[in-house]
């Protein structure tokens, strides 16, 4: 079916808005859109403004406006991974660019999938985080700079990045493929969400996900099912990533979801994505008030065991161990 409305965050849409009339809307209900502006409107961003103090962070084109920025986010993404190659030494500014790199992608692929058309981009933008991962020197200057940004996806994505490629750099199955699959994982693992606080939720029992609503549980529940999907595109590359997303959210001893099948092992590449993906999100959330190495420790209770013990200790070695 093809799509009648694209999301869009609130700050792509104001940098936006700069450039081109746009038709708005936001979305009430499950699949209710409501125009707030027309193209051309000289009030839009005051009345995009509006909605934000209203709290809403979402916000709505449609095929017409989309299509109209569509060539502009390809090139945004262009623009911000050829800069990095001058930032080298300026780890922030670096972290900076990719993060908005990473808002770009997700926004092309959240509203149009990963097709084969699209994988360039994505490539280098994937290439584009490894470059940075290896750039700063450590998870603690990453999360120094992480810590003073907004946007728990696209940090939760790139704090997963940093944690699963360091951990692979000292395991003997690594390569620079599998590195460059589970960053394309760790930074499309929520894309198919629409706010930060659905992607908050890492575990069923977390208050803030039993007081959802049930269409809202569901979507929260399943989330990694569909942003799988949204990146499966048209099968023309590795099936892992798919696989990789699916299980980002299954913590063993049954605490994960949405498959909890205990039956199944997870393979040492998806428990490394699982440990790495619950590891940053504890990191982003506690933020300035964690303690990385305890934080690291804490997750013993879940992960000292069974396929997942390798992988942990060896987490604990490069990140806990002082050098
Ligand atoms: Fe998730």
């Amino acid at each position: 079916m093809e799509k009648d409305f694209f999301q869009i965050s609130e700050s792509r849409l104001k940098s936006y808005l700069d450039d081109f009339q746009l038709n708005l809307y936001i979305k009430l209900g499950a699949s209710k859109f409501v125009k707030f502006a027309n193209a051309g409107d000289e009030d839009s961003k005051d009345k995009v403004d509006n909605y934000i103090e209203k709290g809403v962070s979402v916000f709505y084109l449609d095929r017409e406006g989309f299509e109209k920025i569509y060539n502009q986010v390809q090139s945004n993404i262009s623009d911000n991974i050829e800069k990095l190659d001058s930032l080298e030494d300026k780890p922030e500014e670096m972290v900076d660019t990719v993060l908005d790199a990473i808002e770009e992608v997700k926004t092309l692929v959240r509203n149009m999938g990963l097709s084969e058309a699209k994988f360039e981009i994505v490539d280098q933008a994937v290439k584009g985080v490894l470059k940075t991962c290896q750039s700063v020197e450590t998870l603690e200057a990453l999360l120094e700079i992480l810590n003073s940004k907004d946007g728990y996806i696209k940090e939760h994505g790139m704090a997963c990045s940093y944690i699963s490629t360091s951990v692979l750099k000292s395991l003997d199955w690594n390569t620079e493929d599998i590195e460059k699959k589970i960053i394309m994982s760790s930074i499309f693992q929520n894309v198919s969400l629409e706010t930060e606080e659905h992607a908050r939720i890492f575990t069923l029992e977390d208050p803030n996900f039993t007081s959802l609503d049930e269409f809202e549980q569901d979507l929260v529940r399943n989330h990694p099912f569909l942003s799988a999907e949204l990146v499966t595109g048209d099968h023309f590359f590795s099936n892992d990533v798919e696989k990789l997303i699916r299980v980002h959210h299954e913590l063993p001893n049954g605490k994960g979801f949405p498959k909890k099948d205990q039956t199944k092992q997870p393979s040492q590449l998806e428990a490394l994505m699982i440990i790495s993906s619950f590891f940053a999100h504890q990191l982003i959330i506690k933020g300035k008030d964690g303690d990385l190495k305890i934080i690291a420790q804490e997750l013993n209770e879940y992960f000292n065991d069974g396929v997942f013990k390798k992988n942990y200790q060896s987490m604990l070695d490069t990140f806990t161990k002082t050098k």
